[in-house]
């Protein structure tokens, strides 16, 4: 059964991917906004993704996490895109925290063995420390999380690496793995001298929480004290976790004074709904997304999203250029001036019907949009009499699925209602609302 799920995920996924690659041939990637020129020639490549939180019981190797799993096959794709490519090197890869559950040290022992057994010499290590590192001792001491990584990854916890002439920095928490008031002075410095010498170049940044109020689920799970030294450096490029927010998301790239990205997670997805963080999507554990950056010898940046649960591109496409000018493609207004609103095309496919357990069962094709429906909201009535109301996450972020939605409307006395649908884009555009008039005759019949 599960492998009859798997091969129509990845079905379902390659007819997405040739949609998107038809899409994406004519100068603009499927969210539309501009991509990389054909002749862009990389001198520099590697992975970010964050918040892999390898857990809580010890794997063997019958049983182990997923998240191994995940990890081990970012890894590999890495080797057999880079491979394929003009420039074939795989560089670094960067994670932004959160590669552990607790810190626990039999968690870095299995982070470890699929770094040992995948990663080559060639491609560096470049990790940083994630609030999920602390959290088997932050009820007695979180500093001794911050002991465990120096003595399971590396001795020191913040890193200035210059690679290929490109800088990165990764700042850790502080002692307390919840703040960064003692590694400010640090994390401003080093940014500063990279700045100087990179010229009009980027230099890359990162850490595990978002700058507070920039990208997709940085309002609840961001950090106010980085985003003040961010904004003096126009040319960076930050990269973070923490949220679990998707990276196919465009509000998960951000720039105004800077630019700023969301890496996702390799592990479970967390995303607004209504306007408010703590919504779980469905099926939040079928996670596993990252970035792949390339940077070309001016200083331009190209950015693909990739999701190793389909093996596929996401459609989203970034290509960020003369950022010391401030030259910012994807500010959030101008994304969200530039798009339309989610339509429901004519002949959607509505109907209700009920279920074994005489539950109604409302159904329906979901809405169009040039970015994606985040959101939809349905509110059913019998006469004037409000019978039902619900809002839950559009299926964006999984590739394998049909973009098709159950609404379990629960048990509906004899009589006539009427469903309202309404989708919510990413910048909060709302499509018209969708009417059905159904007849619930008996418990089983319509
Ligand atoms: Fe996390």
């Amino acid at each position: 059964m599960q492998a009859v799920k798997n091969n129509a995920r990845i079905l379902v996924s390659k007819v997405l991917s040739s949609y998107y690659s038809f899409i994406t041939s004519f100068g603009k990637s499927a969210n539309g906004f501009p991509k990389a020129p054909d002749d862009f020639m990389p001198v520099i490549r590697f992975a970010v993704c964050s918040d892999i939180h390898i857990s809580g019981k010890e794997s063997t190797p019958d049983e182990k996490h997923p998240e191994e799993e995940r990890l081990a096959k970012l890894i590999r794709f890495m080797y057999d895109y880079s491979s394929g490519q003009k420039y074939s090197s795989f560089d670094a890869l960067c994670i932004a925290g959160d590669m552990t559950d607790g810190g626990r040290d039999f968690e870095y022992d299995a982070f470890n063995k699929v770094i040992k057994e995948n990663l080559r010499d060639e491609t560096k290590l470049l990790i940083c420390t994630g609030n999920h590192e602390y959290i088997a001792y932050r009820d007695h001491d979180a500093s001794l999380g911050a002991r465990m990584f120096e003595e399971k990854i590396q001795p020191n916890q913040d890193t200035h690496e210059i690679i290929n002439g490109y800088h990165f920095i990764l700042c850790s928490y502080s002692e307390d793995g919840r703040t960064f008031k003692s590694k400010l002075p640090w994390f401003d410095n080093e940014i500063k001298s990279a700045v100087k010498e990179s010229g009009k170049r980027p230099v890359f940044i990162f850490q595990h929480p978002g700058p507070q109020a920039t990208i997709y689920g940085s309002v609840c799970w961001g950090d106010r004290d980085i985003t003040k030294i961010f904004r003096r450096y126009p040319q960076m490029i930050n990269f973070s976790g923490h949220s679990h927010y998707p990276v196919n998301d465009p509000r998960s790239i951000w720039q105004n004074k800077y630019s700023a990205l969301g890496c996702g997670t390799l592990s479970y997805y967390e995303t607004d709904l209504d306007g408010f963080a703590g919504n779980f999507p469905y099926e939040t554990h079928e996670a596993a997304q990252f970035y792949i950056v390339e940077a070309d010898k001016d200083g331009n940046v190209r950015i693909l999203s990739y999701d190793l649960i389909t093996d596929d591109f996401f459609g989203n496409e970034y290509y960020l250029n003369s950022l010391a000018d401030k030259n910012y493609t994807y500010k959030f207004a101008k994304m969200k001036k530039s798009g339309g609103k989610p339509v429901f095309p004519k002949d959607t496919n509505i109907e209700a019907h009920s279920n074994e357990n005489g539950d109604t069962i409302l159904v329906f094709t979901g809405a169009k949009d040039r970015l994606f429906a985040e959101s939809y909201k349905v509110s059913v009535l019998s006469g004037l009499k409000p019978v039902h109301s619900s809002s839950f996450s559009g299926k964006y972020m999984y590739l394998f699925e049909e973009d098709r939605y159950e609404v379990n409307l629960g048990k509906l006395k004899k009589g006539n209602y009427t469903a309202y649908i309404k989708a919510m884009n990413p910048y909060a555009k709302c499509s018209e609302e969708l009417k059905y008039k159904f007849t619930v005759k008996n418990i089983s019949a319509y």
